[in-house]
C-alpha cells in the first residue's frame, strides 16, 4: 500500500502554509523581538514603524484585550513582552504591513530601550539559586540508601546531553481570516489546534466558538508545533482581529532556528551500585532539566525523564530527582522522545561507566537487568507482556555477539588509525500521555450516497502517516477499497477539545476513535441489509470486500448500492465516537500509579568507524529488532523507525547548539548546524519486526512507533567511544554529548574537560 501523500509531496503538489492561495488584501506580519537575554524594558518607541510606507499597524501587550498569556501547564509566558524580557528572540512587537519586507524593515524602526541584567544559562546554577519552573520531582522505589551497603562496586559520574533543533522542513507558521460576527479562522501549522483556539480565544477574550482552526498538514513537527506553533497562530489572530484583515506569518529559517524552543538540553549527576555477578541493585540520579525562560512543556517532559530513568532495566532500589531549571534561552520544548531519551542517556552512561571500571562489556550488564513480566517501574507500573528480552534475545539469534566482538577486535588489531567500535541499546517507551487527561480523541465518520467515506479525526499528518493508517481502519472495518476514503483536514468545529498530535499517539487514539464510529456504522447498514434482503433475525451478514454476505452466500448487494438505498430509507450515514484510554492513572503527589496503557521495547546494536587522526567516524551499522506490535502499515511503520533512529543517532553525535556567554544562538544556519543527510545514513540498516507479537491495548494489535525507535540512537554515542577506547584504553572521557567530531578529537588528543558540578 502506497503512502498516498508521497507522490504529491515530490510532485511538489502538497499544500503547506506557505502555499494556501490567499485572499486578496492578506496583510503581512513580522515579529519585533528581544535583541538581549534579560532585562527590563525602560522604553519602546514604535512611531518611526509604524509611519513607515505600507506599514498597516505595530501591535504591542498593550493592544491586547483579553490575556497576555500563552502558558499551557504554568501561567508563565506572556504574548509579547510587557516589562522586560527574558531570552533573546521574545516577541515584543508585530507590525504588519502589506508585505513581508516591508514589514521586517518596518520593525528594524522601532526604538528600544533596556535596562540589562546578566542571564543565567547553566541548569545548575538556576537550580542552586532558586530559579526553578515546579518544584522538585521525586521518583522512589525501595530505599537506596539501604541498598549500597551490599553492593560490591559502587560508580559515581556527571552525564550531560545537548539540545536539538527540529527542523521540520515546514517553519512555524498561521493565516488568521476574520470570518462573519467577529470570529475568526485560523490555519496553522500545528500539532494542537485545540491549543491555538484555545490560546487565541484568550488572548483576543472571546469565547472558544468564535475560532476556527483548521489543519491540512504539517511539513514535520517533532514535538516542536505541539506547544509552540500557538503563539505565531494566536499572533495573526490578533492582527486580523483587530485590523479585521486577513494576517500571514511564515517563520524564516533563520528566525524560526533563533527565536523557537529545542530538545532540552540535561546536566545529571548519577550513582550506581552493582553486584560482582552484574545485578544493579541501586541506582540516584539527579536531573538538572534546563528549561530556557518559560515552563512550556518542560514539567510533563521531565515527567517522562523520570518515568524513563532506568530505561529497560529493573532496579530494585531507584531515587530519581528532577529540578526543572529556569534559565534565560528560549523555553525549550517538546522533542520527539520528550524528555525520556535524556533519562536514558544517564543510566546508559552509568552502565558503561560501571562496566569499564569493572572491566566487564557493558552488553553483559544490560543483559542481565533486562525487564521481565511481573517488573515493577519505580513509578509503580507493573510490566506486561515485557518483551525486552524477547527482542535481545531476537538479535543474539540474527548476530553472534561474541562474533561482532571478535570481527571488530582483529579489525582494530590490524588497522593503527581507523578504529571500529559497537555499542547494544536496549529500549523500553511507556505509551500514552503521562497527563491522563489528555489521552482521549474523537473521530466524525461520513459515508456519502454515492459510498465514498469522509473521516475527520483530532490526529494531524505530520509526515508520520497517520492518515494512511486511520483510513486502513476504515478500510478494514467496511472492507471497502482503501480510495473510498478520504482524511479530510483536522478541524476544531468537527472534532472538537482535540489533544495535541503526540507522545507517539496519534494513531493509537484517533484510530480507537475510528475503529468505534466505523463499527456504529457498520452495525447500522448491517441491521438495514438484513430487512433490504428480508433476512432471517439470525442471519450472518458481513461486508468482504463491497459485497454483502448472507449466511457465507454473496448477494446481489454490494456497497454502492446498500449505501445508496440506506440513503433513500433515511438510515443516518454519518457517526460520530470518542476514545478515552481505559485503566491508566497516576498519583503526581506520590509520583505512583500506571501512567502508560503499555510499553514498547527493543534491542538494537550499532557499529562505528572512528578516524583516530582526524577524529571523524561513520555508522556502519545498525541493526534493530523492534516489537511493532501488529503493525497496520509495515512501510510506514519501518520508515518511522529509520527515521527516527537517524534523528536519535545525529542528536547524540553531530547535531550541536552552541549559545554565547549573552544567550545568543550561535549554531542558527545549516552552515554552522549540522544535521544529518543521506551521507550519513548507516551504510548497513536493518530494522527487524519482532514476529508473533500482539498488542491488546492498541487498534488492531498495533504499537505506537513514533518515538520509541529514536533512542536507538544512544547507542552510536557509546559505539564511538568504544572504537575511541580501542585506539587508547586509558583516556578518560567525560559522559557528554554530542559526541561531534571535534568532541572525538579533543577526547584522543587533550586533557579531561572540566565539567561544572555543584
Ligand atoms: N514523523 C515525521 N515524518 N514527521 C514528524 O513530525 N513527529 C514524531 C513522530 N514521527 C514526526 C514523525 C513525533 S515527535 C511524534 S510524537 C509522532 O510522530 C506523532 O505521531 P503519531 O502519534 O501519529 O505517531
Ligand atoms: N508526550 C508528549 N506530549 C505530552 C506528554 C507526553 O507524555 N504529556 C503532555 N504532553
Ligand atoms: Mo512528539 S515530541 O510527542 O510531538
Amino acid at each position: 500500500m502506497k503512502y498516498y501523500d508521497t507522490s504529491q509531496h515530490v510532485a511538489g503538489k502538497s499544500q503547506f502554509i506557505d502555499d494556501i492561495t490567499v485572499p486578496e488584501g492578506t496583510l503581512y506580519a513580522a515579529i519585533y523581538y528581544s535583541p538581549i537575554a534579560k532585562g527590563k524594558i525602560i522604553k519602546l518607541d514604535i512611531s518611526d514603524a509604524v509611519n513607515c510606507n505600507g506599514v498597516c499597524a505595530v501591535l504591542t501587550s498593550k493592544d491586547i484585550d483579553g490575556a497576555n498569556q500563552i502558558g499551557g501547564i504554568v501561567q508563565d509566558e506572556e504574548l509579547l513582552a510587557s516589562n522586560e524580557v527574558d531570552f533573546v528572540g521574545q516577541p515584543i512587537a508585530i507590525v504588519v504591513a502589506d508585505d513581508y519586507l516591508t514589514a521586517k524593515n518596518a520593525a528594524k524602526k522601532i526604538e528600544i530601550q533596556f535596562k540589562e541584567e546578566t542571564p543565567i544559562l547553566d541548569p545548575r546554577e538556576a537550580q542552586r539559586k532558586g530559579e526553578l519552573i515546579i518544584p522538585p520531582m521525586v521518583f522512589e522505589l525501595g530505599k537506596t540508601e539501604n541498598a549500597w551497603g551490599e553492593c560490591d562496586i559502587i560508580v559515581e559520574g556527571i552525564a550531560e546531553s545537548g539540545a536539538q533543533e527540529h527542523l521540520y522542513l515546514e517553519t512555524q507558521g498561521a493565516i488568521a481570516n476574520p470570518t462573519e460576527g467577529r470570529g475568526l479562522k485560523i490555519i496553522s501549522s500545528t500539532q494542537s489546534p485545540t491549543a491555538v483556539q484555545r490560546v487565541t480565544a484568550n488572548v483576543l477574550n472571546l469565547p472558544m466558538h468564535k475560532i476556527e482552526v483548521d489543519v491540512m498538514r504539517l511539513g514535520g513537527g517533532f514535538g516542536g508545533k505541539e506547544d509552540q506553533a500557538t503563539p505565531y497562530a494566536a499572533m495573526v489572530a490578533l492582527a486580523a482581529h483587530k485590523i479585521n484583515k486577513p494576517v500571514k506569518m511564515v517563520l524564516p529559517r533563520q528566525e524560526d532556528m533563533r527565536i523557537t524552543g529545542k530538545r532540552h538540553p540535561y546536566s545529571s549527576d548519577y550513582k550506581i551500585g552493582l553486584t560482582k555477578d552484574l545485578k544493579i541493585l541501586a541506582y540516584e540520579a539527579s536531573f538538572y532539566q534546563n528549561a530556557g525562560a518559560a515552563a512550556d512543556l518542560s514539567p510533563a517532559v521531565l515527567q517522562r525523564t523520570m518515568t524513563h530513568a532506568t530505561n529497560s532495566y529493573f532496579i530494585p532500589n531507584v531515587k530519581a530527582t528532577g529540578y526543572s531549571c529556569r534559565t534565560n534561552l528560549p523555553p525549550f520544548t517538546a522533542f520527539r522522545g520528550f524528555g525520556g531519551p535524556q533519562g536514558m542517556f544517564v543510566i546508559e552512561s552509568a552502565i558503561h561507566d560501571a562496566a569499564k571500571k569493572l572491566g566487564v562489556d557493558p552488553f553483559e550488564i544490560q543483559k542481565k537487568n533486562l525487564l521481565k513480566s511481573g517488573d515493577e517501574f519505580p513509578y509503580g507500573q507493573i510490566v506486561e507482556h515485557g518483551n525486552a528480552l524477547k527482542c535481545w534475545n531476537n538479535l543474539e539469534e540474527n548476530v553472534e555477539i561474541s562474533e561482532v566482538n571478535k570481527r571488530i577486535n582483529d579489525f582494530n588489531s590490524e588497522s593503527k588509525f581507523i578504529k571500529k567500535g559497537f555499542a547494544l541499546i536496549p529500549i523500553c517507551f511507556g505509551i500514552s500521555f503521562t497527563s491522563k487527561f489528555m489521552n482521549q480523541a474523537g473521530a466524525l465518520v461520513n459515508i456519502y450516497q454515492d459510498g465514498s467515506i469522509g473521516i475527520s479525526t483530532a490526529a494531524i499528518e505530520m509526515g508520520q502517516g497517520v492518515n494512511t493508517k486511520i483510513r486502513h481502519v476504515a478500510e478494514k472495518i467496511f472492507s471497502v477499497d482503501i480510495s473510498r476514503v478520504k482524511i479530510e483536514t483536522t478541524n476544531t468545529t468537527r472534532v472538537p477539545n482535540t489533544s495535541p498530535t503526540a507522545a507517539s499517539s496519534g494513531a493509537d487514539l484517533n484510530g480507537k476513535a475510528t475503529e468505534l464510529a466505523c463499527v456504529k456504522l457498520l452495525n447500522r447498514l448491517i441491521d438495514f441489509a438484513k430487512i433490504e434482503l428480508s433476512c432471517d433475525n439470525d442471519s450472518k451478514i458481513e461486508i468482504v470486500k463491497e459485497k454483502i454476505i448472507v449466511d457465507e452466500v454473496e448477494s446481489d448487494l454490494d456497497w454502492k448500492e446498500l449505501i445508496h438505498r440506506a440513503y433513500f430509507n433515511r438510515i443516518n450515514l454519518s457517526a460520530q465516537s470518542h476514545f478515552a484510554t481505559p485503566e491508566i492513572h497516576f498519583d503526581t503527589k506520590k509520583n505512583k500509579g500506571k501512567p502508560f496503557a503499555y510499553h514498547s521495547y527493543g534491542t538494537g546494536l550499532i557499529e562505528v568507524s572512528v578516524d583516530c587522526l582526524r577524529g571523524t567516524y561513520e555508522i556502519d551499522s545498525v541493526k534493530v529488532v523492534h516489537d511493532f506490535g501488529k503493525s497496520i502499515n509495515r512501510v510506514i511503520d519501518k520508515g518511522q523507525a529509520e527515521g527516527a533512529i537517524i534523528q536519535g543517532i545525529a542528536w547524540m553525535t553531530i547535531e550541536e547548539i552552541l549559545y554565547d556567554e549573552q544567550g545568543k544562538l550561535m549554531t542558527d544556519a545549516l552552515s554552522t548546524y549540522k544535521i544529518p543527510g543521506i551521507h550519513f545514513t548507516p551504510k548497513e540498516f536493518d530494522v527487524k519486526f519482532l514476529e508473533n507479537t500482539e498488542n491488546p491495548f492498541s487498534v488492531f494489535g498495533s504499537k505506537a512507533i513514533g518515538e520509541p525507535p529514536l533512542m536507538y540512537g544512544i547507542g552510536a554515542y557509546f559505539a564511538i567511544r568504544n572504537a575511541i577506547h580501542s585506539f587508547n584504553s586509558n583516556l578518560e572521557i567525560d559522559y557528554k554529548a554530542p559526541m561531534t567530531n571535534e568532541r572525538v578529537f579533543t577526547s584522543l588528543y587533550k586533557p579531561k574537560e572540566k565539567v561544572k558540578t555543584n
